[in-house]
Order: structure tokens, then C-alpha cells, then sequence
């Protein structure tokens, strides 16, 4: 169906503990994370700021692939080089984000549905010609009083499949991503029972959409307590109520399961990817795809400026080798203050 081996590429993307850096902040998104150490959200900050990221010397080693964003696909770095090739050269794979956001869902007033199918055949056509190796799809779940609906759980599943169908035959890994928001008060046994409602919903979809679960990746959130929640459970309870339900869901066939971090702080999303693989024998390979868990500290160190460009990159290795270490189920809290 596809001229590339797609398993080998979802494989070798999480091969050994390695994982994703998600840096593909829409140019709204990246003004939040930037409007917080003071810099102006210019194309050559953003440039200057992701340049930093992927010349991160010996970075190939923790992460195996980096989502962009379409401006950054295109970008070159400050001498000229595509930034495309600074990530080759670590070995990582470069993929992007295809969806247009999560938009308003008709008759659904509080909830939404992720958009951006129409000519994605044509755009991933041209992504592939751009060097993409895979792709990523968010959709949305909001839990509130009365929802998610099953409309709205349904309309996003279905999207889902057709982006991962379409990403498949243009030869590139779709990243399949339904997150089920950590915002609010609810409990932990709440978004256990609506992630498990979406994933049933998604790998239903999939399947009858024809999508080969070999060739993806899931990024699903974690089963946790709501932000806002009285009493949050603690990091074995949540790496074991994850576990359950993602055995529950989640076919062997597919290679890889990238968590999204959601809010989590950058040692809370490490411990809870730890716990989980040290449960023991997992049929996928559990790793991470996180954006605010791996880049707050970087962002921080660098502030913008130059002359901390080597600070940020420190910043930088050190979440990814954390992370690295906890999808191989060998991190300990200790590593932290070492460093
Ligand atoms: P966070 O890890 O910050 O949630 O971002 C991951 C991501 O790519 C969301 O789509």
C-alpha cells in the first residue's frame, strides 16, 4: 500500500527508549511559551529558538524524531542549513503537524473538532517531497458536567482514521493523537472511563478505515486526576490505571505509544512514564512525545538571548535523557539533583 516500510520507520522512532520532541507549536502557541520569558514572537526567534533545539549535540541519542511545524519544515537555520538536515544529521526523524486545530462542533456548543481534511492528500504529497517522515493529528476531548458526547467522540475518531489513511498512503507515519483533556475537577476513575470511550471509538475507526496499525503511532494522555481535582492520585495509581486501559484499547500491533504531557510539569511526566515501564512486559513500546515537559527548562535557560544558547541546549539533553531513561524504566529522582 505504501512504497516505505512504515513499521520500521514507527519502530526506529521509538527504538531503545527514544522518544518524540513535539515543537510543533502553532505560531499562536509558541507566543504563549514565549510571551512567558519575554520574547517577541518573531519568524527569527522562533528560528534561532528551535535551531538551538536540534543542534543539541548527541540529543539523536534520547530522542528519535521531532515534530514541526509547517513554517519550521520550511525554515533554514542562521548559516543557511535547512533545519531539516540539523535534525538528520542526529539521526532523528522529522515529521509535522497536518491538522488546522480544533474548531467549534456544529450543535455542540462547548465542544470541538479537529479540522483540516480537506487537500491533505495534496499537502502530504508535499510534505513527503519536504522530508517528513511522519505525521501528527490532534483531536480534542473536553470532560465537563454532560460531556464529551459520543457525537463529538465520534466526529473526532473518524477524522482521525481518514488523516492516518491518507498519511499511510502517502508513505509517511501518522502519529494518531486523540487527547483527553487533563482540565477540571473530575477524577481519575472519570478520564480513565472517557479515554477508554475514545480509544475504543478511534481503533474502531481505524480498523474499519482500513488503517494498518503497524504503521502508527498513538499519543494518547495519561489516565490522571484533573488538574483542579481535590485529591490527585499518586504516581503508581496513575501509571497503573494508564497501563489498564491502554491493555484494554490498545491492539499489539502497534509499535509505539508516545504520551503527550498536557500540563503534567516536566519530573511529573517523567515519573509517571517510569512507573509504567518498570510494570514490566508491555506488547508496545511506551515512550513520549512531549511538548511542555521537555522545553520548559529550555526555554527558560535560553530566555532568548545568545549567549545562553549553550544553556538551553544542556537544559534541553538533560528532560530528554530523563525521558529516555524512563521509557527504559531506569530513571530515579536522584538523576535530577545529579544534574
Ligand atoms: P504537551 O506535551 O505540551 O501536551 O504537547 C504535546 C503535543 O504535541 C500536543 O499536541
Amino acid at each position: 500500500m505504501s512504497d516505505r516500510d512504515l513499521n520500521a520507520i514507527a519502530r526506529k522512532i521509538v527504538a531503545d527508549g527514544r522518544g518524540v520532541l513535539a515543537a510543533d507549536e502553532s505560531t499562536g502557541t509558541i507566543k504563549k511559551r514565549f510571551d512567558q520569558i519575554g520574547v517577541e514572537n518573531t519568524e527569527d526567534n522562533r528560528r534561532d529558538y528551535r535551531e538551538m533545539l536540534f543542534r543539541t549535540e548527541g540529543h539523536g541519542t534520547y530522542t528519535g524524531g521531532i515534530i514541526l511545524y509547517d513554517e519550521t519544515l520550511r525554515q533554514k537555520a542562521k548559516d543557511g542549513t535547512p533545519l531539516v538536515d540539523l535534525i538528520r544529521a542526529e539521526d532523528v526523524a522529522p515529521g509535522i503537524k497536518v491538522d488546522m486545530g480544533a474548531k467549534p462542533l456544529a450543535g455542540a456548543p462547548e465542544e470541538t473538532v479537529t479540522e483540516g481534511l480537506d487537500g491533505l492528500r495534496e499537502r502530504f504529497a508535499e510534505y513527503r517531497e519536504l522530508g517528513a517522515d511522519f505525521a501528527k493529528w490532534r483531536a480534542v476531548i473536553k470532560i465537563g458536567a454532560d460531556i464529551p458526547s459520543a457525537y463529538c467522540i465520534d466526529a473526532n475518531a473518524h477524522a482521525l482514521a481518514r488523516y492516518a489513511k491518507l498519511s499511510q498512503e502517502a508513505g509517511i507515519v501518522p502519529i494518531v493523537e486523540p487527547e483527553v483533556l487533563m482540565d477540571g475537577d473530575h477524577d481519575l476513575a472519570r478520564c480513565q472511563q472517557v479515554t477508554e470511550d475514545t480509544l475504543d471509538a478511534v481503533f474502531n475507526e481505524l480498523y474499519r478505515q482500513r488503517v494498518e496499525l503497524e504503521g502508527i503511532l498513538l499519543k494518547p494522555n495519561m489516565v490522571i486526576s484533573g488538574q483542579d481535582a481535590g485529591q490527585r492520585a499518586d504516581v503508581q495509581t496513575v501509571a497503573a490505571a494508564t497501563v489498564q486501559t491502554l491493555k484494554r484499547c490498545v491492539p499489539s500491533a502497534v509499535p509505539g505509544i508516545v504520551f503527550l504531557s498536557g500540563g503534567q510539569s516536566e519530573e511529573e511526566a517523567t515519573a509517571h512514564l517510569d512507573a509504567m515501564n518498570k510494570m514490566g512486559s508491555l506488547p508496545w513500546a511506551l515512550s513520549f512525545s512531549y511538548g511542555r515537559a521537555l522545553q520548559q527548562s529550555a526555554l527558560k535557560a535560553w530566555s532568548g538571548k545568545s549567549e545562553n544558547v549553550a544553556a538551553g541546549q544542556r537544559a534541553y539533553l538533560h528532560r530528554a535523557k530523563m525521558n529516555w531513561a524512563a521509557a527504559r524504566g531506569e530513571w530515579a529522582a536522584e538523576m535530577e539533583k545529579a544534574a
